[in-house]
């Protein structure tokens, strides 16, 4: 019997991980242009930016102005990262549902981040989650845990620290999105496995979605995300034209790059549904964007060989 193969679901994050690593004002109709065309080339969920603080990120100070100019086309699915209670009420009252809250296992990298400590960061989710319970809205929360694996201060994360955040997240929400993030790249894929493989055994009632972001700073970013596939994960961040870089983390570089993720995964069967062709040409002007720093492979085949 054929083996039915598991398509997957990228979460295209260029317009948020990749432009908030740029110093230089990107320009909000070029922002909302850019996001318009990865929804034609069929990226299904799209991170389309981030409310938080403009001094943190003044890249993200005219998220007002770009939710109003993006097209919403009903396939799509838009998320925002939010860091606290008044940018979840700055996204709903801008019409996004589905939340990204940011929380890190290291206290170096929170602290940097989000100016809190852990603990404090997971007293202010469960705040949320009551809050956002009480809201008569629907809602989605994707938990994006930074340094999952390594932090630029701390260095490597013990799997038990993971696992115990992960829990942290379950016993106040059950039924999150989680995201184990490799802020930095450094994780490899032995680590991802054995990473994904432990917090799925420890959540058998299996309500938890998971999710991987990758970053491609060792050139291990379609490894890692390959190996968290083998485990079990079907939901992937990564940016067009591997953009990125979070300032919050010196020594990083940009997401693993959309288009080598989905030449990737096609390659070896496994369904994106987007467009190989159309994502290289949106990644290539993304690419030229002033004071981004790029990273990718397919792009630079010749297009006639972009097929897997
Ligand atoms: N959206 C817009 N403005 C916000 C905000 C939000 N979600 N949260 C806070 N602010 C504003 C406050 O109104 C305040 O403005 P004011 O100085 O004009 O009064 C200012 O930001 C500081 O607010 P405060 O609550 O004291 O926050 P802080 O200085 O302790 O910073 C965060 C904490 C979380 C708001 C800030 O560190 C942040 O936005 N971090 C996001 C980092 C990020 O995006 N990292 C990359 C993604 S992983
Ligand atoms: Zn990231």
């Amino acid at each position: 019997m054929l083996e039915r193969i598991e398509p997957v679901e990228i979460v295209e994050v260029a317009p948020r991980d990749g432009f908030q690593s740029i110093r230089e004002p990107i320009g909000t109709e070029a922002k909302i242009e850019m996001i318009n065309t990865l929804a034609r080339a069929g990226c299904q969920r799209i991170e389309a930016g981030s409310f938080v603080s403009p001094k943190a990120i003044p890249q993200m100070a005219d998220m007002g102005a770009i939710a109003a100019g993006i097209e919403r086309p009903a396939q799509v699915r838009f998320m925002v990262l939010v860091p606290n209670r008044k940018g979840i009420e700055l996204a709903l009252a801008n019409g996004f549902d589905e939340f990204g809250y940011v929380l890190s296992v290291s206290e170096s990298h929170n602290q940097n981040n989000v100016r809190r400590s852990v603990d404090d960061s997971m007293r202010d989710l469960a705040g949320l989650v009551d809050w956002l319970s009480a809201q008569d809205k629907g809602w989605r929360l994707r938990v994006n845990l930074a340094t999952s694996f390594d932090c630029p201060f701390d260095g490597r994360q013990s799997l038990q620290a993971l696992a115990a955040r992960v829990r942290e997240v379950q016993s106040i929400i059950s039924d999150a999105e989680i995201a184990l993030c490799d802020t930095t790249g450094r994780a490899n894929p032995r680590q991802v496995a054995e990473a994904f493989a432990r917090v799925q055994a420890d959540s058998p009632d299996r309500r938890t979605r998971w999710a991987f972001h990758g970053h491609d700073t060792y050139g291990l970013g379609v490894a890692n995300a390959l190996a968290a596939y083998e485990a079990g994960v079907r939901r992937f961040d990564a940016a067009a034209a591997g953009l990125g870089g979070c300032p919050f983390a010196p020594g990083a570089t940009g997401n693993t790059a959309t288009e080598d993720l989905v030449f990737a995964f096609e390659a070896c069967g496994i369904k994106t549904g987007i467009d190989i062709d159309r994502l290289t040409a949106i990644a290539d002007r993304i690419a030229a964007i002033p004071g981004g720093v790029v990273a990718s492979h397919i792009r630079h085949v010749p297009k006639e060989r972009l097929h897997a």
